[in-house]
């Protein structure tokens, strides 16, 4: 059972593979956290506490057997009665200008599966893949409640947590933070490292890793979106960014908007991690008898490594999170027109474009922004979502049934949370976006943001957009968000209730989205915002895949794909190779070596194939057969990364499938080096006693231990960004083990 309660010692243990958390109900009622890491038997780990007198640690009546809360492991802290840590919570009560709250058990439940979380994207579970419990902590005063609810999955060492808050009082209370979670690590954990991925809008998600120290260290956004700069991910690991050594603690909000993450090394060596919505420029009023769900975060452990704390985030993803039949069905190949015309296109133009794409098994061809009202740059048009039938006369059916006839399906660009001051929607409806009455409304990229909080303006954009999709045969559409939130005032809040705008912005769009997914179930979403500036696993609940870059450079991708596998999974990361020179950075690199580090994440095209050398179209070929003979692997294997562009000057990784008989393996060597000595690539995830045939070799096998151990030949370093690529394959039969060593 992964749900333990002891009566005795009213110890909670919560286990599954690899991995136990535990926490304890004090006599007067307070919640403790015991322990979080490998695998426990349940048991007494009271020992463990550290109940003892503290100077300036005040507790009440100052009696040390009561113990301070300064001191106490709390498994969801809060303000006011002598723990000066960061909360998880705060309220206000207006009535009476109380700020304080002194939760303490009062009662628990625990069921199969995992219940659906109202309102919010979630992790889900079939009743025999998951068990949940819920405490229920309530202030002494009796009128606040809060639900802490703990998922453990049955199969993958993660765990997921929210909190619900319940006004159980007469008076409105007002939550001015409320994180998804918190955990209170002992002094043991106190040399971590904090581990997060940042960076800006072209180069998203770098890896940094730094040793904790004293106070707090933090990753937020204030954007409105999750954002390029900070992923709602951090992970607190023993050995920096090891893939293979010490022990990693991983904590991701499954939300898309403004978060807090950080980690508080206190004065006793010991750390409290927290993650869930920010709570600058937020607060939330909630009537009597009224709740409010946090979002949830996803809390996965590895004992070794970063490497395994990846994969069971990928398989936690694939398998309990990406919905829909497009998620699990093969992602098509794909053309994009986007850097290869801009705005500038017609008819004639696609169709030239979609032509010398057809025959090489392209699937799918994605008209990108551009295609509606007078939209002939980015000044105007967003909200009109009408064809211009100047520039595709006779609509975007006719434009689908040519590409039909050329063997390629129809996909389509949307930004739906969008509208330009120079557009028809605008005009008669000026109020619809965000702002605040007086001031001016701050453009970006020339447009304003929809109050996606409002019900009429989600129904304005969705009738526009669902009369294409009833009409026209899309079977893809790439989701856009070009901007980021300013003056986040709605029109149909009262004053009092104007920091709530940001957070129903975020319940606004989950509920357009999942209204979209279910009245579309075969068409696959890929999220996108410049880019990845909204790569986060609240967008993977209804969009399987996400564009991971504006910069599509093979090398720059070599350190965005490589710090996004951190967390998302390989099916997830849409990866495509453009033309050279490259146009974010000017870099020129061959056809192969952009093929390879796009082949292995969502893979597709964003150039003009006529425009391509007869060598450069017969590499093309080769890639597209590559993904299409394993795009399944791709989807489904298990992912190491064997080399970080990081740390070095190249990168590398592989994907092995579940049964250990195929493996796919990428490198690329980033600058030449003269007389370079004889290096190896030492493989993963292999059968140390399986037999491993190297398919576009000369057939002879390889035993897994030594791929693992002694390593692939890499060849010399001659020329910048050079790739290679191998395809291992499990040799069964006897005359394939004899032929290797
Ligand atoms: C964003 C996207 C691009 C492209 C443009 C179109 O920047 O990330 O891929 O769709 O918008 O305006």
């Amino acid at each position: 059972m992964p749900v333990h309660f002891c009566p005795d010692n009213r110890t909670f243990f919560l286990t599954t593979e690899g991995m136990s958390y535990a926490m304890k109900i004090l006599p007067h009622g307070r919640l403790v956290h015991l322990y979080w890491g490998a695998e426990l038997m349940p048991q007494d780990l009271d020992f463990s506490l550290y109940l003892n007198y503290r100077a300036f640690s005040p507790a009440p009546d100052d009696d040390p057997a009561q113990c301070s809360s300064d001191t106490l492991p709390l498994e969801y802290p809060a303000y006011g009665t002598g723990d000066f840590r960061s909360p998880a919570i705060e309220i206000l009560q207006p009535h009476d200008g109380s700020r304080i709250l002194d939760l303490r058990y009062s009662g628990h439940q625990i069921i199969p599966g995992k219940p659906k979380l109202q309102g919010l994207p979630a992790t889900f579970a079939a009743e025999e893949e998951a068990e949940t419990l819920t405490i229920t902590m309530t202030d002494v005063l009796g009128d606040v409640s809060v639900e802490l609810r703990y998922t453990i999955f049955s199969k993958i060492a993660a765990l997921a947590r929210s909190a619900r808050i319940l006004n159980r009082g007469e008076n409105i209370i007002q939550i001015r933070r409320a994180l998804s979670c918190s955990v209170d690590f002992a002094h043991s954990r106190s040399r971590f490292h904090f581990l997060h991925l940042s960076g800006a809008w072209a180069r998203e998600r770098d890896i940094f890793a730094s040793a904790l120290r004293p106070g707090v260290q933090s990753i937020e956004s204030r954007r409105g979106a999750s954002s390029h700069q900070h992923n709602p991910f951090f992970a607190l690991t023993e050995c920096a960014d090891s893939e293979d050594f010490g022990e990693a603690f991983g904590f991701n909000l499954v939300y898309s908007g403004n978060f807090l993450g950080l980690a508080e090394l206190d004065s006793h060596e010991s750390v409290r991690a927290q993650l869930g919505v920010n709570p600058f420029d937020f607060s939330w009023n909630l009537s009597p008898g009224d709740a409010f769900q946090t979002p949830e975060a996803t809390l996965v452990y590895s004992s070794a490594g970063l490497g395994s704390l990846s994969r069971s985030y990928h398989r936690l993803y694939r398998d309990h999170l990406c919905r829909g039949e497009r998620s699990k069905s093969p992602r098509p190949i794909l053309v994009n027109n986007w850097e290869a015309t801009g705005y500038d296109f017609d008819a004639e133009k696609l169709e030239a474009l979609a032509r010398s794409a057809a025959g090489l098994g392209i699937e799918l061809f994605v008209l990108d922004d551009g295609w509606f009202g007078q939209r002939n740059s980015d000044r105007t048009s967003l909200g009109d979502w009408v064809v211009n039938e100047r520039k595709l006369p006779g609509g975007l059916s006719r434009l689908a049934t040519r590409l039909k006839g050329m063997g390629m399906d129809f996909g389509l660009w949307f930004e739906p949370e969008m509208v330009s001051p120079e557009s028809e929607l605008y005009q008669k409806h000026p109020d619809w976006c965000l702002h605040v009455p007086g001031r001016e409304r701050t453009l970006s990229r020339f447009q304003l943001v929809l109050d996606f909080s409002r019900p009429e303006v989600r129904e304005a954009v969705y009738r526009q957009m669902e009369r294409i999709l009833r009409t026209v045969p899309v079977s893809y559409v790439k989701w856009d968000m070009n901007r980021n939130l300013t003056e986040i005032g709605s029109a149909d809040l009262p004053p009092q209730a104007q920091q709530e705008a940001a957070h129903r912005y975020m319940l606004g769009l989950y509920q357009f989205m999942e209204r979209m997914i279910q009245a579309f179930p075969h068409i696959l979403f890929e999220g996108c915002s410049g880019g990845g500036g909204r790569f986060d696993p609240g967008m993977l609940y209804y969009m399987p895949q996400i564009w991971t870059s504006d910069n599509s450079d093979a090398i720059s991708r070599l350190r965005i794909q490589y710090g996004t596998s951190v967390v998302y999974p390989w099916s997830s990361i849409a990866a495509h190779v453009s033309a050279v020179p490259n146009h974010q950075v000017g870099r020129v690199t061959s056809f192969q070596t952009r093929g390879h580090v796009a082949l292995t994440g969502a893979f597709g095209l964003e150039l003009d194939i006529g425009a391509l050398s007869d060598g450069d179209r017969a590499e093309l070929r080769r890639v597209i057969e590559i993904y299409r003979d394993h795009r399944g692997l791709l989807c489904e294997g298990d992912f190491y990364r064997l080399r970080s562009p990081f740390r070095t000057n190249e990168a590398a990784w592989m994907i092995v499938s579940r049964d250990q008989l195929e493996a796919l393996v990428v490198h690329v060597s980033i600058l030449a080096q003269p007389n370079s000595p004889q290096r190896f690539l030492s493989l993963k995830g292999l059968n140390p006693a399986g037999h491993y045939r190297i398919a576009e070799g000369k057939g002879a096998a390889f035993r897994g231990d030594a791929l693992m151990r002694v390593g692939l030949p890499l060849p010399p370093r001659e020329g910048d960004f050079v790739s290679s690529f191998w395809h291992l394959q499990g040799a069964s039969t006897d005359k394939d083990r004899k032929s290797g060593f």
